[in-house]
């Protein structure tokens, strides 16, 4: 059993693998937060709770001659506003009177085999004997309104998720100001945030902070979860490092705006809380009527950053990911859209495809341009019907030809958007998102559609789906190219406008959920301008997401650097493209370029037919080997081997399959120098004691001396040289 609850001490625990979890009604009725960490056996860790009055932190009424109890500095398992706890709230309720306080006392709770859904939200999900639930109902002390905490346990993984329901029992209607997931507070001041910022075509920087008194805040209000912040963030212990020390990842289930946030407070505790951004959020919840806030995911490890990323890997993969691509090797791509933008017919893209085939390539991507008056960034988005002028004899004609090449056949769309030169907006110009009397804020030419409109999606999937359905689609790229602004629906009356960006957000999952139920043999990816929606939201939906516009291989590697710690290699979009780059001018060669693209979803996207014979043959080689490397580089363990942050001179990286008996080690030369010192790499993830070959050398090596002593790289020579080490076990 994972989840205990103890009646005489009024005590949840909650057993991961290598974490525990508490929490105990207090003798007020409030749910306090016991301790969230490293494995504690049997134990009540209720004493570490020591009620002090500070001064200035007060007490509820009853315990007015308590005056050390205090919502203050107690540690809170979900902390609401407006009850004299001042430090960051996950609750603000706004009730008929204006006022605006809630306080959360116990009322029941219940256990059950098997992880909860959240209706219309995408979350990780179980089957029954791989995963437990506890649900414990609050109640505020005053109104009728309940607070269902929901905590999902997946212990092998080390897995808690989190996520609740706001339940308005009450006869008057109520707001809310602000509702997040959920809050942890930790006994500690010795912590720590990674966060990973960008910005297009440079997403998923790591950034490591201490978190110290004031508050340490990521987020994005850009109406997605943006290119500039991503929804998963890290809380460790200073000194934690990939190999050792306490972490704890936080992933946040959703693709709009979020909030990620830790202070430091009076007492030298941290409190760290996640969910919906509430800058511009207010819902109005009607008497029994609820609102349902997205999923918090932590993973804990107390083996490093390490052990937490392939901990999410193996999570995302087997738990939230539902496409069966997943578990199938993905066709190596060709996709048109560095190789020709806009300006293409339908020939060029035959015989773009027909080299492509020759070399190995197994899917031709058709990207932006296709449909309406699609000319340039400035039309044809909503006008999902071909353009006869480029594809004469519709979709269907194209997908035909690249079918009897052998190859598969996919396409390009970007339902949410429009332009205003397009049918769909002269027809319905008040489809978008837009404030009456006010022009709105355009970005690439293009406004978004109101996606929490019924009649929006209605015509979205129709049109869209006539296409899938009439012509043979093997893979869809759903793109979204601008953030969301003059957020305002014409649907909804002025009371409810604070709830459109959430809306919106359930639109897409409502209108992504109908297409890829319906048309489960399509391989799906996400993207937006690259990786600005790149979120575990999206992964349960479509199992890969374009991870960047950025297609340079050096900046590459930084950008799946950073997107590795919380996303497995195997929903990384990467694809080797033409140099010089289109977007650093740089140079590299293409075994380099086919390197880094191989930590990813592989594949090309380029004119194939600009390579030389020689490049040619390079490209069919790297084909054969990447399928050759398949299974270890998609369900393997992957390693960071060094911080390319850190200017050092090598990038390495290496995959390890789960049987520790085959490896890949990669390794890209950042800098090459003169008379270069020699360079070492320890390996990790292999078998101590067993015996590995590098590639076809004679030579024998064990594990634990590849692991402790290093493996020799070779002196690099040339602009960001490249090569790998395939290691298997021989037994
Ligand atoms: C942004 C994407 O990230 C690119 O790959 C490409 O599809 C363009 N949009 C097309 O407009």
């Amino acid at each position: 059993m994972s989840i205990i609850f103890k009646q005489n001490k009024k005590l949840f625990t909650i057993h991961t693998k290598n974490s525990t979890y508490q929490m105990h009604i207090s003798k007020y009725g409030h749910l306090i937060h016991n301790y969230y960490g490293s494995k504690v056996e049997d134990m009540d860790l209720s004493y570490l709770i020591r009620g002090v009055n500070r001064g200035f932190s007060g007490t509820p009424y009853e315990a007015i001659d308590d005056r050390g109890y205090s919502l203050d500095t107690y540690p809170q398992e979900y902390s609401t506003y407006g009850i004299g706890d001042y430090r960051s709230s996950c609750l603000t309720v706004e009730h008929i009177d204006g006022s605006q306080a809630i306080e959360l006392i116990y009322d029941s709770h219940k256990i059950y085999s098997g992880k909860y859904h959240l209706n219309g939200l995408p979350a990780i999900w179980a089957k029954e004997n791989e995963a437990q639930t506890l649900e414990i109902t609050l109640k505020d002390k005053y109104s009728k309104i309940k607070v269902i905490l929901s905590y999902g346990v997946l212990e092998e993984l080390d897995v808690i998720t989190r996520a609740c329901k706001i339940y308005n029992d009450g006869e008057t209607p109520i707001y809310l100001n602000k509702a997040l997931s959920c809050c942890i507070d930790f006994w500690q001041d010795n912590m720590e945030m990674i966060s990973f910022y960008g910005r297009h075509a440079m997403e998923r920087t790591l950034q490591r902070r201490k978190i110290e008194h004031g508050k340490l805040s990521v987020g994005s209000v850009r109406g997605t979860s943006s290119h500039q912040q991503n929804p998963f963030v890290i809380l460790c212990e200073t000194g934690t490092d990939e190999d050792h020390g306490k972490c704890y990842g936080a992933s946040f289930v959703y693709s709009g705006n979020f909030i990620a946030e830790a202070e430091v407070d009076q007492i030298n505790h941290t409190r760290f809380v996640m969910g919906i951004h509430p800058e511009g959020f207010r819902y109005y919840i009607e008497s029994k009527e609820s609102f349902l806030t997205p999923e918090v995911i932590f993973v804990y490890s107390d083996t490093g950053i390490g052990a937490m990323s392939n901990k999410i890997h193996d999570l995302y993969r087997n738990h939230l990911i539902r496409s069966k691509f997943i578990k199938e090797r993905r066709p190596v791509l060709l996709n048109n859209w560095e190789a020709t933008e806009f300006d293409f017919t339908q020939e060029q893209l035959v015989d773009i495809a027909k080299t492509g085939n020759e070399l190995g390539i197994e899917l031709f991507v058709m990207d932006d341009g296709w449909f309406g008056k699609r000319d340039h960034d400035k039309a044809g988005l909503g006008d999902w019907f071909p353009n006869d002028k480029k594809l004469p004899n519709g979709v269907k004609g194209l997908a035909d030809q690249i079918h009897n090449l052998g190859m598969k056949f996919g396409i390009w769309i970007e339902p949410e958007m429009i332009n205003e030169d397009s049918d769909l907006y002269r027809n319905h110009p008040d489809w978008c998102l837009s404030i009456p009397n006010r022009q709105p804020n355009v970005e690439r030419g293009q406004l978004v559609l109101d996606m929490s409109r019924t009649d929006v999606r209605e015509y979205l999937y129709d049109s869209i789906s006539k296409i899938l359905d009439t012509a043979q689609v093997d893979y869809v790229k759903w793109d979204m190219n601008r953030n969301l602004s003059d957020i305002w629906s014409a649907t909804l009356p002025s009371n409810r406008q604070g709830e459109v960006s959430h809306r919106y957000v359930l639109g897409v999952y409502e209108l992504m959920e109908r297409f890829v139920s319906n048309y489960p043999n399509i391989l799906w990816e996400g993207c937006s301008g690259g990786g600005g929606r790149f979120d575990a939201g999206i992964l349960y939906y479509m199992p890969q997401i374009w991870c960047s516009d950025n297609t340079d291989a050096i900046e590459r590697i930084s950008i799946q650097y950073g997107t590795s710690f919380g996303y497995p290699i195997s929903c990384m979009g990467a694809h080797v493209s033409n140099i010089p780059n289109q977007q650093t001018g740089r140079t590299t060669s293409i075994s380099t370029r086919a390197e880094v693209a191989m930590a990813g979803t592989f594949g090309y996207e380029m004119d194939l037919r600009t390579l030389n014979e020689e490049e040619k043959e390079i490209v069919r080689l790297q084909i054969q080997e990447l399928k050759k490397y398949y299974d270890v580089i998609q369900y393997g363990d992957y390693y960071r081997l060094t911080n390319p942050l850190e200017k050092q001179e090598l990038a390495i990286w290496q995959f390890v399959d789960k049987d520790k008996k085959k490896s890949l080690v990669s390794v890209v030369a950042l800098r090459t120098r003169a008379n270069a010192p020699f360079s070492k790499v320890c390996l990790k993830g292999l078998k101590e004691d067993g015996f590995y070959q590098i590639g076809d050398g004679k030579e024998l090596y064990r594990g634990s001396a590849l692991m402790r002593a290093g493996l020799n790289i070779p002196v690099l020579k040339g602009d960001y040289p490249s090569l790998h080490f395939y290691i298997r076990e021989v037994e």
